[in-house]
């Protein structure tokens, strides 16, 4: 076992000394929680507690983000912090709007984001650069960090850091993972049209469910026929929606899917492969088929450097004993879209309980939880990052 480095002790004191404001922002947002897009007032309380720590704080980023810029000794290089504030349409059990909830923590990415602000402020003497803070709407749906990326949050940063809560591993500890940490997230919407009529005479009908049915089928085999075994890739049908009776042959079927690669390789070669099957099928069926292939989210794939930068920072932070190596996940998080731009790396931080981790509620579950005893490891862990890649003198 390493010992914690004494700045890490230090910076972690100073972290559990915020604990109780930072609980009580959370549970503030988690009371009140916003859908993507729909981020007013989440957004207006982040920009209220940015401007009372004195940086320069510019709103409307991206829809409701919000960025917050703070300068050190030096103007370069720019490391962003990113936390995003958004929240599902999940029936909620502790929230005060109906059918919404904070289910997957970002209301405890925004207060640890915050938490990390005020320690960096009170050590901006320290930094050798500047820390601009990314607080990203519409993270559920996939738009906020192209939104933020537009509107110049990412202007002059030379790299980017950001967590993501892991109710499966004890508050405490962190997972990293080399290379690609998260999958490539893209929708499917395929309608099929045929001809409709009585079911009793299907000879008259050219049949959209038959179709359908081989379709959802054979969609499997650009997974299992197509690619190597060792490529993990997802294809699910979540809706198939055609007919209202059960003696009638509806005039036309539609699915959504969503297609889920680990590679940016197999990801670009999807698309063909599925309208092939798709079309030709439905051909085969004798009905018109169109398939829109949309691209959401790319692989998130950390950075090598930037990787290997949080993981020292951390053992120095919390002890080498807890770091464990992430496994990989085909959820998806638009973080990988800053990646393609900048450098940088995206890390789990623990936030289940002590023991038994792993029979935790997951992330978008409605009985979702989380041990905010992981409220001032995440500030501390988020802060260490940016103090130690722009440590006076050696950035
Ligand atoms: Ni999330």
């Amino acid at each position: 076992m390493n010992p914690i480095h004494e700045d890490g002790q230090k910076l972690l004191a100073s972290a559990e000394r915020l604990a109780d404001s930072l609980v009580a922002f959370r549970r503030d947002l988690h009371a009140e929680p916003e859908l993507s897009l729909d981020e007013r007032e989440t957004s207006r309380k982040v920009a209220e507690q940015l401007t009372g720590l004195g940086l320069e704080v510019r709103t409307g980023v991206g829809g409701y983000g919000v960025t917050a810029g703070l300068h050190g000794s030096g103007p370069a290089p720019v490391i962003a912090l990113r936390a995003d504030m958004d929240a599902l349409p999940v029936l909620p059990f502790a929230s005060r709007r109906p059918g919404v909830m904070h289910a997957c923590g970002h209301d405890a990415h925004t207060a640890i984001l915050l938490g990390a602000a005020r320690l960096l402020t009170e050590r901006r003497e320290r930094l050798n650069g500047s820390v601009r803070f990314l607080f990203q709407a519409a993270e559920e749906i996939n738009a906020g960090a192209k939104a933020m990326i537009v509107d110049g949050a990412l202007d002059g940063v030379a790299e980017i850091y950001g967590l993501h809560n892991l109710p499966t591993l004890s508050a405490g500890k962190i997972a990293t993972r080399a290379g690609a940490l998260m999958g490539s997230v893209d929708r499917i919407e395929i309608d099929i049209e045929g001809k409709g009529g009585h079911g009793a005479i299907p000879d008259q009908c050219i049949d959209p469910i038959v179709a359908a049915s081989a379709i959802v089928l054979s969609l499997q085999t650009a997974v299992s026929r197509e690619l190597s075994p060792f490529a993990p890739a997802v294809v699910t049908v979540g809706s198939l929606q055609a007919g209202e009776a059960n003696n009638v042959i509806p005039h036309r079927a539609r699915l959504t899917g969503t297609v889920r690669t680990f590679a940016p390789e197999v990801q670009s070669g999807m698309p063909e492969r599925l309208e092939r099957l798709v079309m030709r099928i439905a051909e085969g069926h004798r009905c018109r088929a169109e398939l829109r292939y949309i691209p959401q989210t790319p692989v998130l794939v950390n950075h090598d450097d930037c990787l290997v930068h949080v993981e020292s920072a951390m053992d120095r932070l919390l002890g080498r004993e807890q770091r464990v190596q992430a496994e990989p996940t085909m959820a998806g998080e638009d973080f990988s879209v800053y990646l393609q731009r900048v450098p940088g790396c995206l890390f789990w931080l623990g936030s289940g309980p002590e023991t038994g981790a792993e029979q935790a509620f997951g992330l978008h579950h409605p009985r979702f939880t989380l041990n905010e005893a992981c409220l001032p490891v995440g500030a501390a862990a988020l802060a260490a990052i940016a103090l130690e890649r722009l440590a006076a003198g050696q950035a």
